[in-house]
């Protein structure tokens, strides 16, 4: 699952496409739209089979684009699309071993479950009665055999999204693609239908194409995420990776509750760095081997909120920062800590047993700091 990580963004060389190399690729793929809209620029990513990726970032950013011309809904401008190393740009989407479940994916309310779910291969040819019987079965894998005669008003809003998922899976696809399919459930329902449509698809093993634009939701489902800003790939990661490691500060950004130091490298010994921000404060990270820095350079880097720590450290202690509280933000099981130095907001994410302490505390004087394991250093 961890092979051919192949883009952290349009400046990545692109891994040469192995011949007949199992699952998808997306070589150098790129979207521009009449009128000059660049929604998809050299995207390069591989997916294998089985694995649940998640395409997340803000609205605009080209998700959906990259799905539909995977889907066959969109052509590309220049580029490659492989399924087992077969290239899908020429076919249709109805010719594609990929199915799509759209945002607003309706059901026809008149028809049975059943029904429903047999439409899905109106397309292919299939007998009156093959169909049947492979919606039945695709009605079983999804737990909702003894409902097939029902309509879909009779249902929940989650099995009503089940049957959709039925109606699709009942194609047998080698991928599915699915565009903010959580989108428009209520809170509750979301959180539920994460876990189910997780579930199902370990339970299928099939390739999940998933696009959000919901940091959280994509934390708790994906195998990978890949996170786009801008019509690019920033970064393709596991999700802890994502959050604790944001390779660049869109991603440290976009992901929020990270604290961003911007500032120069004022020493450098061996692969340590410690950097120095306008107003003097100082952080010390480790540098990777491929991401080396002279004294001078410019140099900006992450701590997550959930890494600073409230009290200790000593005044002027590089890692460390005497500040000032704006707001104190309880959330029941954390506390957010809102604070400000030198112009300059911090956040502190603290549990949320703290709350006692630090209520009513604004305008109070704290001093933070956080270890330098914690310290990220981004690389644009
Ligand atoms: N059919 C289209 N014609 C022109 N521009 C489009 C079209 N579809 C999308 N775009 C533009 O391409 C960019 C990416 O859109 P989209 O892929 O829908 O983003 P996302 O799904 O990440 O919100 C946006 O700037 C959007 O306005
Ligand atoms: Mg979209």
């Amino acid at each position: 699952m961890s092979e051919g990580i192949t883009s952290t963004g349009g400046a990545a060389a692109a891994a040469p496409p192995t011949p007949n190399r199992s699952g998808l690729d997306l070589i150098n793929l790129t979207k521009a739209f009449p009128g000059g809209t660049l929604a998809v620029d050299d995207v390069n990513l591989h997916v294998d089979h089985g694995e649940y990726v998640v395409l997340l970032g803000p609205s605009g950013c080209g998700k959906t684009t990259t799905l539909r011309m995977i889907g066959g809904h969109e052509f590309p401008t220049s580029g490659q699309i492989l399924l087992d190393g077969q290239s899908l740009v020429e076919l249709p989407p109805y010719k594609r071993p990929t199915t799509t479940v759209f945002q607003h994916f309706a059901l026809f309310p008149h028809r049975s479950v059943v029904e429903n779910v047999e439409f899905g291969l109106k397309m292919t040819g299939v007998s009156k009665e093959e169909r049947r019987k492979k919606a039945l079965e695709t009605l079983q894998m999804v737990g909702l055999e003894t409902l097939a005669e029902r309509k879909p008003r009779q249902l929940s809003g989650g099995q009503q999204q089940r049957v959709a998922l039925a109606r699709v899976l009942v194609t047998n696809p080698k991928a599915l693609l699915l565009d903010e399919p959580l989108g428009d459930l209520d809170r509750l329902l979301q959180l539920k239908m994460r876990v189910e449509l997780r579930n199902l698809q370990r339970q299928l093993g099939l390739m999940f194409i998933h696009v959000t634009h919901n940091q959280e939701e994509s934390l708790s489902m994906a195998d990978r995420i890949v996170v786009m800003n801008d019509a690019r790939i920033q970064q393709v990661d596991d999700p802890l990776t994502i959050a604790t490691r944001p390779r660049n500060e869109h991603v440290a950004r976009f992901m929020g509750d990270n604290n961003i130091i911007r500032g120069t490298v004022s020493e450098a010994q061996g692969s340590r760095l410690v950097i120095t921000d306008a107003n003097g404060v100082k952080v010390s990270v480790q540098a990777g081997n491929d991401d080396q820095r002279a004294v001078g350079a410019a140099a900006n880097i992450a701590v997550r909120a959930a890494a600073v720590t409230v009290g200790g450290g000593a005044a002027g202690d590089i890692n460390s920062i005497d500040t000032e509280i704006v707001f104190v933000e309880y959330l029941g099981d954390l506390v957010k800590l809102h604070l400000v130095a030198g112009g300059e907001r911090f956040l502190a994410k603290v549990p949320g047993d703290q709350y006692p302490t630090l209520r009513g505390k604004e305008g109070d004087t704290v001093r933070i700091c956080w270890k330098e394991e914690d310290v990220q250093l981004l690389a644009d």
